[in-house]
């Protein structure tokens, strides 16, 4: 929502939405939309009562390219209010293409149009009332009933005087399911309404003024009741909102991710769960139906550390790489302000006042998905040895199916990179209803898992960009055993141990450079594996996680069937798998199961397999009796799983690239799942 001093042209204000869905790109990327005031008047409040749709299948690229073929606009009029919204999709209902992209609209017309994260569970049953009452659906998705039961409720308003906020909660009460919700209107021109449950949906605000606050008050509608005993929000005015600052300076972008915002403004305000955010000439308010108990009454505007350069891939030719390369970086601003190596104690400020309490839990679980997931079975084994307590690890949809009983004196861990991952999410608020402590470890700063959960760490690896998540499995790995060390501080029994790993945490970084000079080698093996059709990873121990991580890597960049197999499972099945043809990877390092380990390669040369193995540097046995080796340097057993992961790594970047694949947007994927 832009209004300001010096107008800007059409082209300006999309190439602004553009540049925020290029930012976004990576959560979605199969179709993307943009909806912009469609008028070329010279006062702006004609032009915003019409509005202009552009939708294209595939990258957001494909939809720039489509802008530039539009004849009929006029690029050059130039508006000094203007909101205009836009879209990259990730597919849930209906296949990719124009019609199913966003925004959608309420009619032929454009009255209303909406965009949406999530999925709306009831739109069969919405859609069904929708056509009985006359509205033609145009595509298959359930984003379109949102934009039809808006016009709906418009056109059955009880009085002109509605407000557009109050249409959007009607709207949103009879939604069910997930969503973060912008709407535009020419009934409503330069007003924006938001809404969320259960997507992430952030305000950033630009000023060049100093705001007036630092928090908004939540305004709540228990008293508008009009004739018909129905609660209606008035129109905007200045004594609902936030900003009556210098109004002529103020822009608010409205995103899912504080990457689209950021080089506007480090300025943000996250909404909760039900908020409906409307701004209209300049100024902003906030509003709720009901005060509930819990409530904060204000919203505070957060300014975010992020910086731009954090968010562009520099000389790297894919985020993942970049990301990849940055872990010496971020596994040290995991660490940092948290790891004294010279008294060897670490401090968590986000659980001090929790700890005690975890202190005396009963059962930790962790609860996360995909490499989240792993991150959680790699850290397993050192938190059952230094809480000496069980540790369950668990995928947060099938730990949800399950119904898994969940006990008061449990302390449950959601390990998430966003934040925001819907199953993670869902296992979140199923653990507090059970009354267990929850604890966050996440990656970004304000989502709902690290606003949700009753204290956490974050993980401080900065933004990860790359759908395959990299430095955000070490850190999580890093910030994981952080926490076992600091559960086990006043064991003296424990201090050998402790010291031990926290001076291999010290050296963690110069390791991880160490094995990042191996990128060459690595990049020689690709090219001989790339057109392959399967890789087996295999490993036991600490290692397992490696095997698990490094195939899902493989499958999800490189669309190469890869399994990760632990090796001591490998007689009762997977052994089959294993011929002179089948390319196997073997992790082997020396910890309590390197005979073992030994044993599984005998296994597999013995089946003519000719395994790659990656080993400790200095194990001359293994070097010796494998065809292959990737060598890696030696650290304390519990940490030596970061360093066995990044061959693996930067194994599928390669084999993606070599295969022609788009590193960073890997098919049907997307980076934030806020979808169950
Ligand atoms: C794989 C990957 C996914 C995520 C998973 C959970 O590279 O990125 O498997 O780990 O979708 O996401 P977060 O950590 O955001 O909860």
């Amino acid at each position: 929502y832009l209004n300001y001093h010096v107008p800007r042209t059409r082209r300006d204000i999309l190439e602004i939405l553009l540049k925020g869905l290029r930012r976004l790109e990576y959560r979605g990327y199969d179709s993307a939309g943009v909806g912009i005031d469609g008028g070329n008047e010279k006062d702006w409040e004609s032009n915003a009562r019409s509005i202009t749709l552009i939708k294209q299948r595939g990258k957001v690229q494909a939809l720039d390219e489509e802008i530039n073929k539009q004849q009929d606009i006029d690029m050059d009029v130039e508006f000094d209010v203007h909101l205009g919204i836009a879209h990259t999709r990730w597919a849930t209902h209906g296949a990719p293409s124009p019609v199913n992209s966003h925004p959608h609209r309420s009619d032929k017309s454009n009255e209303f149009i909406v965009i949406h994260n999530g999925i709306i569970t009831n739109y069969k049953d919405l859609r069904k009332f929708l056509e009985s009452k006359g509205y033609e659906f145009e595509s298959e998705t359930d984003t379109e009933t949102i934009a039809k039961l808006v016009k709906y409720m418009y056109d059955n308003r009880e009085s002109d005087e509605i407000s557009f906020a109050t249409l959007v909660e009607r709207v949103t009460q009879q939604l069910e399911g997930a969503f973060a919700l912008v709407f535009k209107s020419v009934h409503y021109p330069g007003e924006a309404v938001v809404t969320r449950r259960g997507g992430p949906l952030l305000i950033g605000v630009k000023s060049d003024h100093k705001l007036s606050t630092d928090h908004i008050p939540i305004l709540y509608r228990s008293s508008g009741k009009d004739k018909k005993g129905c609660t209606t929000l008035p129109r905007m005015d200045q004594d609902t909102c936030l900003f009556p600052v210098d109004e002529k300076a103020v822009e608010y972008y409205f995103a899912s991710d504080a990457s689209a915002v950021i080089e506007h403004t480090n300025r943000v305000i996250f909404l909760e769960d039900d908020d409906v955010a409307a701004v209209s000439e300049g100024r902003l308010s906030i509003h709720r139906i009901k005060r509930t108990a819990g409530d904060h009454p204000a919203r505070a505007i957060q300014t975010l550390q992020m910086e731009l350069q954090q968010i562009m891939k520099g000389n790297y030719s894919a985020f993942m790489q970049k990301e990849i390369f940055e872990q010496p970086e971020s596994v040290v601003n995991t660490m940092r302000g948290r790891v004294n190596f010279d008294d060897n104690t670490v401090t968590l400020g986000g659980l001090k006042d929790h700890i005690k309490e975890i202190q005396r839990c009963r059962r930790l679980i962790l609860i996360a998905c995909g490499t989240s997931y792993h991150a959680g079975v790699a850290t397993r084994q050192v938190l059952e040895e230094l809480t000496e307590l069980p540790v369950m690890v668990e995928l947060a949809s099938d730990f949800l199916d399950r119904n898994t009983p969940v006990f008061r004196d449990d302390v449950c861990f959601f390990i998430s990179q966003s934040g925001e991952t819907a199953d993670s999410l869902m296992a979140l608020r199923y653990c507090k209803e059970q009354g267990a402590l929850t604890v966050g470890v996440t990656n970004t700063v304000g989502s709902s898992i690290s606003r949700e959960t009753d204290c956490g760490v974050h993980i401080n690896a900065g933004p990860e960009i790359g759908v395959a998540s990299t430095k955000a499995y070490t850190s999580q790995f890093v910030a994981l055993i952080m926490f076992a060390l600091l559960m086990c501080d006043d064991r003296i029994s424990m201090q050998p141990r402790r010291c031990e790993i926290i001076q291999g945490l010290r050296i963690l970084p110069d390791l991880i450079k160490e094995v990042l000079s191996l990128d060459d080698e690595i990049q020689k093996l690709a090219q001989e594996l790339y057109q392959q059709k399967s890789v087996l990873i295999m490993g036991r121990g600490y290692h397992y996680a490696t095997c698990l991580e490094g195939a899902l890597k493989i499958k999800e960049i490189t669309y190469m069937h890869s399994e990760g197999i632990l090796a001591g499972e490998l007689k009762h099945g997977p052994l089959a798998l294993v011929d002179k043809l089948m390319p196997v990877i073997m992790i082997i390092m020396r910890d309590h199961t390197y005979v073992k380990c030994q044993n599984a390669l005998q296994q597999v040369v013995a089946r003519q397999g000719r395994p790659i193995v990656i080993c400790d540097r200095d194990d001359q046995e293994t070097i010796n009796n494998s065809s292959r080796t990737i060598k890696v340097p030696h650290c304390v057993d519990c940490l030596q799983g970061v360093l066995s992961v990044i061959p693996l790594q930067l194994l599928s970047f390669h084999l993606a690239v070599l295969r022609g694949y788009d590193v960073d947007c890997p098919r049907n994927l997307a980076k934030s799942v806020t979808v169950e």
